[in-house]
């Protein structure tokens, strides 16, 4: 069988990682061939039926991976049936979820060749023991604000692997 979808993540902290391989369970259990891979780690787009593409929100930007894929991967994207999901909002707010939307569409309207079928921004994860550098350097710094910041998961696997299983529906309506 060749291989039908690839899932491109970028992360800094791991959540991001752990998504895109529940997401890549959901296609699985409807059948499809799926690959998730580390975006840095891609070459080619060639032979890919359909491409989701998985970035977390930091400070209302997606970290440079993603904007080097997008640009690097400009022309095989523009052919490809994409999906993307942007990591955001670790508390359940509603507000949370329209400011990540908001800022995912400022970041991405520097690309507007890029067509994804669907921007889902889904629950992250924010603890203080998974800080990426820098921040992890903050939670050191006793007068550090971000040491305020509630720890928190939201991540909703069910719901991650039901949106997989609804994609491979539409790369795959009989699978
Ligand atoms: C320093 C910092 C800044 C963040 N800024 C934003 C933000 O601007 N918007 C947002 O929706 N989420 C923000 N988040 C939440 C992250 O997107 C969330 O923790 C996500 O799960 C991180 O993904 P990763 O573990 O794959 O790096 C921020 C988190 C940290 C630690």
């Amino acid at each position: 069988m060749l291989p039908e979808v690839l899932i491109a993540y970028t992360t800094r902290g791991g959540s991001t990682a752990e998504i895109a391989e529940a997401l890549g369970v959901g296609l699985r259990d409807r059948g499809v061939m799926v690959s998730v891979q580390p975006m840095q780690c891609v070459e080619s787009l060639q032979n890919w039926t359909a491409i989701i593409l998985g970035a977390p929100l930091y400070i209302g930007r997606f970290p440079r991976d993603l904007h080097r894929f997008l640009a690097h991967h400009r022309e095989e994207l523009a052919g490809l049936r994409s999906w993307f999901f942007a990591i955001g909002p670790t508390e359940n707010r509603p507000k949370d979820f329209d400011a990540a939307r908001q800022q995912a569409l400022r970041q991405l309207a520097s690309y507007p060749w890029f067509h994804p079928a669907e921007l889902r921004i889904l629950g992250g994860r924010f603890d203080l023991q998974h800080l990426p550098f820098p921040y992890s350097l903050l939670r050191h710094l006793p007068s550090s604000a971000i040491r305020k910041f509630p720890s928190g998961d939201i991540r909703d696997w069910a719901a991650i692997r039901a949106w997989g299983r609804d994609i491979a529906g539409q790369v795959k309506p009989a699978a």
